[in-house]
């Protein structure tokens, strides 16, 4: 049996969310001016792992249900699961690097889009589409709205721009433990799933198709792919619920 029950955050927690939260927000900043033709995702991957170490965490990636790496780098037709190694970046390449230290016994995660050189306009447009969803999602988290209007408010606004959601992966309930309930699914329903309470902890992190929404998993049994080979783009922030609103951990403040 599945363990249903939701975990809530008391203010202590959240001091503990909060620098985990922020810890994943200075390593997507710290690796940017890395991010360059030429370097191998395996040589961003060591950078992200040594920072941190650095910082008195630990990258939770790194051997989670066999994960190799420490963070996850997927490019291009990469949905998300990308496994850093050889590959080089090259002009024109969107890549998403999402990263998870663990400080404290706390997660937090977090993962944005980069590029690199000059790309193309459609690329350009997919990640501006993916980045509004997940604001668009972010505005719906309040106590009293549900679930549904997080996933319908991404799902209307990607298709809108003739985008598609995947439908396969989802954003996560976290805190102590990495993946846990609920599952915060990049579409639905208006008014349907879970009403949302203060003290709730999860990801929001739409992963959004230039083509369509199917995917398909690679050999190494991580790395997603786009079924059609059409780009696709994610952004992801951890929040907590408060009386109000919300407040994103993985953001400055
Ligand atoms: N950070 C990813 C997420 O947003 C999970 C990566 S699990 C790994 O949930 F094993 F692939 F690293
Ligand atoms: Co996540
Ligand atoms: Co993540």
């Amino acid at each position: 049996m599945p363990d249903r029950r939701l975990t809530f955050h008391t203010q202590e927690d959240f001091n503990g969310l909060r620098a985990a939260g922020r810890l994943a927000f200075d390593t997507l900043e710290m690796i940017t001016p890395y991010v360059q033709e030429g370097i191998t995702t395996g040589e961003l991957d060591r950078i992200i792992h040594e920072f941190i170490l650095k910082n008195g965490a630990i990258p939770a990636p790194l051997n989670y249900r066999g994960f190799p790496k420490s963070c996850c780098i997927s490019i291009n037709h990469v949905v998300c699961h990308g496994i850093p190694g050889e590959r080089k970046l090259l002009n024109g390449d969107i890549l998403n690097i999402d990263v998870t230290p663990l400080l404290n016994g706390w997660h937090g995660d977090s993962s944005r889009m980069y590029t690199v050189g000059k790309i193309s306009r459609l690329a350009q447009r997919l990640i501006n589409v993916t980045y509004e969803c997940l604001l668009r999602g972010i505005q719906q988290v309040k106590p009293g709205h549900t679930l549904g209007d997080i996933g319908y408010a991404i799902q209307d606004y990607a298709e809108s721009q003739r985008f598609s959601v995947v439908r396969d992966f989802c954003g996560h309930g976290i805190g102590r433990v990495f993946h846990q309930e609920p599952n915060i699914l990049h579409y639905g329903k208006k008014g349907e799933g879970l009403v949302i309470e203060p003290g709730m902890v999860f990801t929001i992190e739409p992963m959004i198709n230039a083509g369509k929404p199917e995917v398909k998993i690679l050999e190494d049994g991580w790395t997603a792919v786009t079924r059609d080979r059409s780009l696709s783009a994610q952004f992801e922030h951890m929040l907590g619920v408060t009386d109000k609103g919300c407040e994103i951990f993985t953001l400055p403040n």
